[in-house]
């Protein structure tokens, strides 16, 4: 029995074994002895090597230092040459578990932004319903009735024109403003009552970055028994301080309206710090936010509402003014162009 020869045998099946699987693998044959079961063929523990280093014992001693030797480098030949058929034979598929890591974070699923319009609505009716209005919603739609005749407006008034209705027949148009929802509430409710009526409405005006055809307007409406300016003012006056911060300056300008006696405008103290205040400011330092007044008694009359026992104020604001100023945003018509650089900002 020469143990010298034997392990020259072995390497050299080994080479021919070896190379059989690389050529099989490379051809795409199904049925190849793979790397694997050519490592445990060898270097398993019922391997080839494993029965050559078995026969180490029953050789004379003197041979033993050097057959020891010899086995030791065919072991690591055949190491190396398995690791290195492993990079080269395997094919590049990622191990089973590792397509599914439950411990990555998730996709990132892209959520929407809330409108500043909407925003602003909801910030305005939640510093109403803390003063103990109701919220209530009218009609886009509209006759002339609700729009203007009820509301104390002259029939040749000028904002009945075609410049700024949008008529859709002789009496239907699409509502210039909110007021017309203070008819529809009194109609249906009994004072004294409360309520702020948000919505949406259009005017057939030249666009521009100040104005556009169609826009979102809370409309205001409180009557009661002895109801005078003073709470109109002090009204308004904490609207502006929640809205703008505690240490808001607000004015009451006279003003006209056909629908509120008297008429008033409140501006709120923006400054004159920068260029740009002088600009919004037209130089005054103040800026107009909404118009109010006391209910008009015909208006009152219209439906119904005796003006000696009930009086009444009523305020209307327009949203993107304010959310105009709140953000100082140059240009009304990035709120309806749907550009989601402007609206992921909000
Ligand atoms: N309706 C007016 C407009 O569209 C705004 C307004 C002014 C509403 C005074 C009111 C008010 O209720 O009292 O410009």
């Amino acid at each position: 029995m020469d143990l010298l020869a034997d392990i020259e045998q072995v390497r050299a099946e080994f080479d021919r074994r070896l190379e059989a699987v690389k050529v099989r693998t490379a051809d795409q044959n199904a049925d190849v002895e793979t790397v694997e079961q050519l490592s445990i063929a060898f270097l398993g523990r019922k391997g080839r090597l494993a029965a050559l280093f078995a026969q180490l014992g029953a050789i004379p001693t003197e041979e033993r230092p050097e057959a020891g030797r010899q086995l030791n480098q065919v072991k690591e030949y055949i190491q190396t040459a398995i690791k290195a058929a492993e990079g080269e034979v395997r094919p590049e598929k990622p191990e089973e578990e590792s397509l599914l890591d439950l411990t990555l974070p998730g996709d990132p699923i892209p959520l929407g932004t809330i409108h500043p319009v909407t925003r602003i609505e909801k910030q305005i009716k939640d510093i109403f319903l803390r003063l103990g209005f109701s919220v209530l919603y009218g009609p886009e739609v509209e006759t002339e009735f609700y729009n203007f005749e009820a509301l104390n407006f002259k029939q040749d008034h000028p904002a009945r024109d075609m410049q700024d209705t949008f008529y859709i027949s002789e009496d239907l148009l699409l509502r210039t403003h909110t007021s017309n929802n203070q008819i529809h509430a009194m109609q249906h409710m009994q004072p004294p009552l409360r309520i702020i009526m948000p919505g949406r409405v259009y005017r057939n005006e030249a666009i521009s970055a100040r104005a556009y055809c169609t826009f979102h307007q809370i409309e205001g409406l409180a009557v009661d028994r002895n109801i005078s300016m003073a709470e109109l003012k002090g009204t308004l006056q904490y609207l502006a301080r929640e809205l703008y911060g505690p240490d808001t300056r607000t004015r009451f300008r006279p003003s006209y309206f056909p629908f509120t006696e008297p008429s008033a405008e409140m501006d709120i103290y923006w400054g004159l710090e920068t260029e740009t205040d002088y600009r919004v400011t037209k130089g005054t330092g103040w800026l107009e936010i909404l118009g109010c007044g006391m209910v008009h008694p015909n208006v009152l009359r219209a439906v119904d509402v005796d003006p000696l026992e009930w009086t009444g104020y009523a305020f209307g604001m327009g949203l993107e003014r304010i959310a105009m100023l709140m953000w100082g945003i140059g240009d009304i018509r990035y709120f309806y162009e749907g550009d989601l650089r402007f609206l992921r900002q909000f």
